[in-house]
């Protein structure tokens, strides 16, 4: 049966009572998001097809809905997606669909592509190292833009290896080993669903990982802005585009990232001739003993953790 969406420009007091009750800062949320998808999207938003993964309510499945997107948000829990479901269903939004899963199972066999893939609020609650893989499934079913809003660890106390690469992060408890299901399934409704820590990556190894799996670009969103957004929240976009080629330097093309960083980090300065400048001490004594060691063929190299 074909059905048709109706073009609606406002919600209704009820879908508006959904909005205010998710809270005033809730606003700002909404509104980066959607602006960042129609300024990085291809398409006017009314023309893509957008999955929100972890949903809550669904707010942001419901706004891309109500401006015309084929909509589909995802949520492990029932009792937190129920709410959208009757807003869409109030505003004959036939192009919305709420489905309750787990995004473990998200994968391209199972759902297909979707132009723009929403990941907020729910890669926090996930453990690695199955994060890493449940990024790959993601990865596939995204068509062009993954945008990611999560808490990230400033601290870096752990380091976990996937695929032979290390990345850094901090763990964080989400339920006690005592806690029973009802707890965990229905009480605690914001929190993970089958884990009971989680896993918070530095920003630096979420973006490397993000570069690992594919995307072009993975930039940073500052405005529009968030008042009150805490140093350890970020909101990223991942575009899945076609690789530039590069003529200047034909070698870049193809390099892996670590073996450019290899290449960079052990290129030969140019340092300005010594006479005739102001150096420090310190910076002479450096500059000689540079020197002295480039004759003999080494070099000092300071090592930093990728963080
Ligand atoms: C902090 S809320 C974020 C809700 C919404 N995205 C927002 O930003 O308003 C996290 C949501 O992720 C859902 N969730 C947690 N673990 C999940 C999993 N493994 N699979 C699917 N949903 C999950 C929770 O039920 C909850 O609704």
């Amino acid at each position: 049966m074909k059905t048709e969406t109706q073009p609606f420009t406002s919600f209704n007091p009820d879908g508006l009572k959904l909005f205010e009750d998710k809270g005033i800062s809730n606003s700002e949320k909404v509104r980066r998001i959607m602006q960042l998808t129609q300024d990085l999207s291809s398409k006017k938003i009314a023309n893509l097809s957008v999955l929100d993964l972890g949903c809550g309510e669904g707010v942001y499945t419901l706004e891309a809905g109500l401006k015309g997107a084929k909509a589909t948000g995802l949520d492990g829990r029932e009792n937190r997606l129920k709410y959208g479901r009757e807003v869409a269903l109030s505003h004959g939004l036939h192009n919305v669909n709420f489905v309750v899963d787990d995004v473990r199972n998200v994968t391209f066999e199972k759902y297909g592509t979707f132009d723009v893939v929403y990941l907020l609020g729910l890669l926090y609650h996930l453990d690695e190292p199955e994060v890493f893989d449940i990024l790959k499934n993601i990865y596939s079913v995204c068509g062009e833009l993954l945008i990611i809003d999560t808490t990230i660890g400033l601290s870096t106390p752990l380091t976990v290896k996937y695929e032979g690469q290390e990345y850094f992060g901090v763990k964080y408890t989400e339920h006690m080993e005592s806690d029973n299901d009802e707890l965990m399934i229905n009480k605690r409704i914001m929190a993970s669903i089958g884990n009971k820590e989680s896993f918070l990556p530095s920003k630096k190894s979420l973006i490397r990982f993000l570069d690992t799996l594919g995307f072009s670009s993975v930039l940073e969103c500052y405005t529009p802005f968030e008042h009150n957004k805490p140093e350890s929240r970020i909101t990223l976009v991942a575009i899945k585009g076609k690789k530039e080629n590069i003529a200047s330097y034909p070698w870049i093309n193809g390099i892996r990232e670590d073996d450019l960083a290899k290449r960079i980090d052990g290129a030969r300065v140019i340092v300005p001739h010594v006479l005739g400048h102001k150096h420090s001490f310190k910076a002479k004594i450096k500059l000689r003993l540079d020197k002295w060691l480039d004759k003999r063929g080494f070099k000092l190299v300071k090592k930093l953790k990728d963080q």
